[in-house]
């Protein structure tokens, strides 16, 4: 277990309930923000059971037939609706070879869709119309994936899901497990500037105007962009600048704003930058800023927070 903990950066509490659920016999909902690593933390537990994976991404288009299996209709004119001609999807396939069934949003997925997964895990089998009973062989289990702030559906699945699942929470990850995440994911970079860039992310999830904030994708992508970024001007990758247009590309399209909010994305993501990593240096190109008189500009200078 601490080799699959290890490889799931601070989740070794969730592995271990997750490995005890599935080894009970539970089906289980893994619910929190996109991002919190959900899909980390199943694919470490299933390579670590040595147990089949099949992958489902949960959205409109997931209609029974695609997750069940169809017969290949070339062959049904030929042939008839015999065994051999029919194409297990994820679910069937699943069932068979006893493997785990990963459904990601599950919010997402429609109704009659859901009816198949919640009569499959009250019956541990399957009836499919002309093809007959496919019965779910040890090891079967279903785990899925929600995002509690998806407004898709996800009141519509709460009873019968719940009533059939275990559910582990998984919410954002800590400053220190997101660091080393980012370490992990994007290239190597100042440690400090790092650090900047997690804390202006984590930012985004407590600014008052902010309904949703980034993940940690959003700072895996603001090193790698910024380190890009800061190649193409041949500055180096904590320049003020640099970090600025990488944050506005990265964490603008991340953000949900309120409603009441009356601003723009870019306009917060710049507040939490300044926040973070201080205002323009006054030695930085700006435009914008070349009013300023020199007293402003060492008041701005000597303003510049430290990153914390
Ligand atoms: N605990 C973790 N350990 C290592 N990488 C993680 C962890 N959590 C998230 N990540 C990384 O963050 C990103 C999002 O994680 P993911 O598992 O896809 O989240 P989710 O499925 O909850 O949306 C991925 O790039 C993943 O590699
Ligand atoms: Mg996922």
């Amino acid at each position: 277990m601490s080799r699959v903990a290890e490889s799931t950066i601070g989740r070794s509490r969730e592995v271990e309930l997750l490995l005890a659920a599935l080894d009970g016999g539970a089906h289980v909902v893994l619910e929190g923000p996109p991002g919190t690593g959900k899909s980390t933390l199943l694919r470490t537990v299933a390579r670590s059971r040595d147990v089949p994976f099949h992958f489902v991404e949960g959205n409109a288009e997931l209609t029974p037939a695609r997750l069940v299996g169809h017969f290949d209709p070339a062959r049904v004119l030929s042939d008839g609706y015999v065994q051999e001609i029919f194409v297990d999807g994820p679910l069937a396939a699943a069932l068979r070879d006893g493997g785990l069934l990963y459904v990601e949003e599950l919010n997402r997925v429609p109704e009659e869709t859901l009816n198949v997964l919640i009569t499959v895990m009250s019956e541990a089998e399957l009836h499919v119309p002309r093809l007959g009973r496919i019965d779910a062989a040890a090891g079967f289990r279903l785990v899925a994936a929600m995002n509690p702030f998806d407004a898709v559906g996800t009141a519509r699945i709460s009873a019968a899901v719940y009533d059939r699942t275990c559910r582990i929470a998984m919410g954002y990850q800590t400053a220190g497990d997101e660091v080393q995440i980012v370490s992990a994911r994007a290239p190597e970079v100042p440690p400090v500037w790092r650090a900047g860039v997690v804390e202006l992310t984590r930012r985004t999830r407590s600014h008052p105007d902010v309904r949703v904030g980034s993940s940690v994708r959003g700072a895996i992508d603001l090193v790698r962009v910024g380190t890009s970024l800061a190649v193409a001007r041949g500055c180096p990758v904590d320049d003020w600048q640099v970090g600025l247009d990488a944050a506005f590309v990265s964490l603008s399209g991340r953000i949900r704003l309120s409603e009441s909010a009356g601003r723009t994305p870019e306009d917060i993501v710049r507040q939490l930058y300044e926040d973070v990593f201080g205002p323009r240096p006054a030695d930085s190109d700006d435009p914008a800023r070349d009013g300023d008189s020199p007293g402003e500009a060492v008041a701005r200078r000597q303003g510049r927070a430290a990153v914390r």
